[in-house]
């Protein structure tokens, strides 16, 4: 059990609550209701939805004295916990003109007031379980930090007159790099899952033995002129770089580009947080499903990483998140070049690897609510790994697993490319 201090929770329980109303703050009244697309829950859910995960997952089940502020909201709120209950569903989260942003601003600040009560007046003993839950409380509220801005990037980069969250100031400070290398590693026995005294998700146990054939990886993401290649080379009309789903996804859905990009006036630009622009060709590629990461790395003669593989090279060359890392906090809302000394691991965008999201050997799904959290997830989904620039900077480690479909494309995701030796 890692230890559990009022005031260090406190202090990033406030932190952290704080955080997810910052992000909203470039936000207009209007934007805050949108679901263009069932992926994407509008801004205002996501506020009430992580309020309502502290009152349904700890006041209500922890605290002697804790009224709900309004008992309609559990319903309005929850998002898949069956153990919970009944819910609004999920493609119907954009109805919800009521309540109103400003009552659930008024929940978000009652439940804060509630929580610090509750932690410094009735707070006694911390077992194992509660530690986990009040820091799953955090662990939770960073995943919807992250979702905020894919989400509201997606609320935006529809509307056809492409409005600007935030205002992208370019540095220029470090050398970057254009050339990338591979780096070989060798073959052996590693152990991947997460292994320290910190918090990790049920999914990142337990620790295990892997064997690794000799590899190399390049030590940058592909990057958007690396990818306009595969477009100009007829990427998206050749059948044989695809996976048979995939292929039927690229017809059926008439893609011929990243989620974003625009042709104008025979240009290529797309959609950022700051706003319509031109490509620029040295930036990472994102907004990419698996199919596509999966297809340019068929086209290279190359393939994707194996998670097994991204977690070694992680523990091999980046053990924490390097403070150049580009992260939520550093405010780019965009993917940026890797700079010239560096390998780029962590941060700009999640990476796909080529590994199916399914348990460690030795994965336990807990009891209760929480056991709902990610273990029934684990089927016909993609592991990617890494972060983004998108992702709070202490929310991500090497053993950490997203997951996604793989034709899903609204989040900050990129490819690195290997090679078997
Ligand atoms: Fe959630």
């Amino acid at each position: 059990m890692y230890p559990f201090d009022k005031k260090t929770y406190l202090k990033r329980y406030a932190a952290i609550r704080e955080q997810t109303v910052n992000i909203c703050k470039p936000l207009a009244v209007e934007d805050f209701v949108a679901q263009p697309v069932v992926d994407v829950s509008p801004p205002k859910w996501h506020m009430g939805h992580t309020t309502w995960f502290f009152e349904a997952i700890v006041l209500n089940n922890y605290s002697d004295s804790y009224k709900e502020f309004d008992h309609r909201y559990g319903y309005l709120f929850n998002s898949y916990y069956d153990t919970v209950g009944d819910r609004v569903q999920r493609p119907n989260r954009g109805h919800m003109t009521r309540p109103t942003v400003q009552e659930i601003i008024q929940y978000r600040e009652y439940v804060d007031e509630m929580m610090i009560k509750f932690i410094n007046n009735e707070l006694k003993e911390v077992d194992k379980d509660l530690a986990y839950i009040l820091e799953l409380g955090l662990q939770h509220e960073q995943q919807h930090q992250e979702l905020l801005v894919t989400d509201l990037k997606y609320i935006l980069g529809m509307n056809p007159i492409f409005p600007v969250y935030k205002d992208y100031i370019e540095s220029n400070k470090t050398a970057l790099k254009d050339k990338a290398s591979y780096i070989a590693v060798d073959e052996g026995i590693y152990e991947i899952g997460f292994d320290g005294s910190g918090f990790c998700f049920d999914n990142e146990l337990g620790r295990h033995k892997v064997y690794l054939n000799p590899f190399k990886f390049m030590d940058r993401l592909i990057s958007n002129g690396e990818y306009l290649e595969f477009i100009d080379d007829g990427g998206y009309q050749r059948f044989n770089f695809w996976l048979s789903e995939g292929w039927e996804w690229v017809k059926q859905q008439d893609v011929h580009a990243p989620l974003y990009w625009h042709k104008i006036n025979n240009k290529w630009c797309h959609y950022t947080l700051s706003g319509l622009e031109e490509i620029k060709s040295d930036e990472p590629v994102t907004h990419i499903s698996y199919f596509e990461a999966d297809a340019f790395a068929s086209w290279k003669g190359k393939r994707l990483l194996t998670e097994a593989e991204w977690e070694v090279v992680s523990q091999l060359h980046e053990r924490i998140p390097d403070k150049e890392s580009n992260f939520v906090e550093n405010e780019n809302f965009r993917p940026l070049q890797c700079p010239k000394d560096g390998i780029q691991l962590m941060g700009d965008t999640w990476e796909w690897t080529g590994s199916a999201y399914l348990p460690y050997p030795g994965f336990k799904k807990t009891d209760g609510a929480i056991g709902e959290y990610n273990g029934k997830f684990m089927v016909n989904q993609m592991v990617l790994k890494g972060g983004s620039c998108a992702t709070p900077r202490d929310h991500i480690r090497a053993s950490y697993r997203n997951f996604f479909h793989p034709y899903l494309r609204w989040q900050f995701t990129g490819i690195r490319l290997a090679e078997s030796l």
